[in-house]
């Protein structure tokens, strides 16, 4: 297992290239089982969670080959409908198999994917949407076990707004008979892209980016060829690390609209940020609190709440943030603490007291975005720090370490 040791006090300059989202190529990969054929997905971003989900693909007979950024995946031979426990308990996105397997054979066994570090997190609207489909689903030894000879058209209203349960019922309906409506439907960026997928795949799909989507089954589908978007939680990552460091950074590659509540923010609390083709973030580290509420697209989004109250905590007074999407996803507070900061958790509410300076210390990452916290405390904190437990972070970063050293940050990896 690896650490980052970090030199903290650098203030970072230079441009950044922000790579294609996590949470957009994952859909896209699972999006390829509907057709059967050769499909092909641009700019895929260099991931744990990418590879986690090709080794799925591949246990169900796709042939896949990643190079220079572009997944070819031939789906000719897929003849398996089983995601396995081993894999799903390493990437709860692989859930989303189930709705194009579902569509694809008429049957799925797809493993529980348990909680997470910091929670529970359930699937009930992912089965609640596919059961309105007409399958039948039955639980089984910690497997989902859904069947159905036809899907067919349904009103389907969720309850919620959820990502995971909006991506998995639409892949369900595009091939389902008749006509599909999906209320409340999410409206993240990452659904418009798998949405927009679809319809390039032969589906038809009304409302496209807006939380009620209409669909008219289509008998099959053609192979997918598509461009990944740009992943907005690493720019917004990349806009807190140029923040709490200080200094000048330009992002490439990223997609400005999609970062409109955190640009905002970022004003707000001090932070200089231009938008044309590029992002410039200047900071001269004083930071001004700035509460935040995460919240659904286009709202403050939950995966940056952990690197926001890394900011927030050398802030210039206090400051609250409520997590209104998962309730508990606090576990980089206490680590955040022994690097000194002064922050109190109750219910879904961080209490940041904004301290002075940050003191390297050694801690430990416990989930992918708590660990983009640590490493912006760490690029701000006097001396040294440590980073434990680190794989978590290639989950969902490409290469984060050699993109903040290019920018002149002190840090590199090193075998624990
Ligand atoms: C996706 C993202 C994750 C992000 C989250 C919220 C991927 C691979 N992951 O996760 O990075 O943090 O959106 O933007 O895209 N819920 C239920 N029942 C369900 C499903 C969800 O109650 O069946 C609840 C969740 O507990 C949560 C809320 O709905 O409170 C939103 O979760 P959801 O949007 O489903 O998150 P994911 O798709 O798991």
């Amino acid at each position: 297992m690896d650490k980052f040791i970090i030199n903290g006090g650098k203030p970072l300059e230079g441009t950044v290239y922000i790579g294609g989202a996590k949470n957009a190529v994952l859909p896209a990969i699972a999006a390829s089982l509907l057709a059967s054929g050769i499909s092909t997905i641009s700019n895929a971003p260099q991931l744990r969670d990418v590879s986690t989900m090709c080794h799925l693909l591949r246990s169900l007979g796709a042939q896949i080959v990643f190079k220079d950024g572009v997944l070819t995946i031939d789906t000719a031979n897929v003849n398996s409908f089983e995601a396995p426990y081993d894999i799903v308990k390493t990437m709860r996105a692989s859930v989303y198999v189930l709705g194009p397997l579902i569509a694809r054979f008429g049957k799925v066994l797809v493993s529980l994917p348990g909680g997470c570090a910091w929670g529970p997190r359930p699937i009930d609207l992912h089965l609640f949407g596919i059961k309105k489909l007409g399958a039948a689903i039955s639980l089984d030894k910690g497997y989902i076990n859904a069947a159905a000879d036809t899907l067919h058209g349904a009103e389907i209203a969720f309850a919620k707004s959820s990502v995971g349960a909006t991506g998995n019922v639409l892949m369900a309906a595009v091939t389902a008979k008749g006509k599909t409506v999906i209320r409340n439907a999410a409206v993240e960026p990452e659904i418009t892209s798998l949405t927009e997928n679809l319809v390039k795949m032969g589906a038809h799909i009304e409302g496209i980016g807006t939380s009620s989507l209409k669909i008219s089954g289509v008998t099959s589908l053609e192979p997918l060829h598509t461009t990944v978007i740009p992943d907005r939680i690493e720019a917004g990552t990349f806009m807190a690390a140029g923040a709490i460091a200080g200094g000048k950074i330009i992002l490439k590659n990223a997609e400005p609209s999609h970062l409109s509540a955190v640009i905002e923010k970022m004003r707000a609390a001090g932070i200089s940020v231009k938008v044309g083709e590029e992002i410039i973030v200047e900071s001269d580290g004083n930071i001004l609190p700035a509460d935040v509420l995460t919240d659904i697209y286009p709202g403050f989004p939950t995966d940056l709440q952990a690197q926001w109250i890394a900011l927030m905590s050398v802030a210039k007074g206090n400051t609250v943030v409520e997590d209104t999407i998962f309730f508990d996803r606090f576990t980089h507070v206490a680590e955040l603490n022994r690097l000194g900061a002064d922050i109190n958790v109750e219910a879904n509410k961080a209490y940041i007291k904004g301290v002075d300076e940050l003191k390297g210390a050694h801690v430990m990452s416990t989930d992918l975005r708590a660990s983009a916290s640590l490493i912006l405390a760490g690029l701000r904190a006097k001396n040294q720090t440590e980073v434990h437990r680190i794989y978590h972070i290639d989950r969902g970063y490409e290469s984060i370490e050699k993109k903040l050293q290019a920018l002149g940050a002190s840090i590199r990896r090193a075998p624990e």
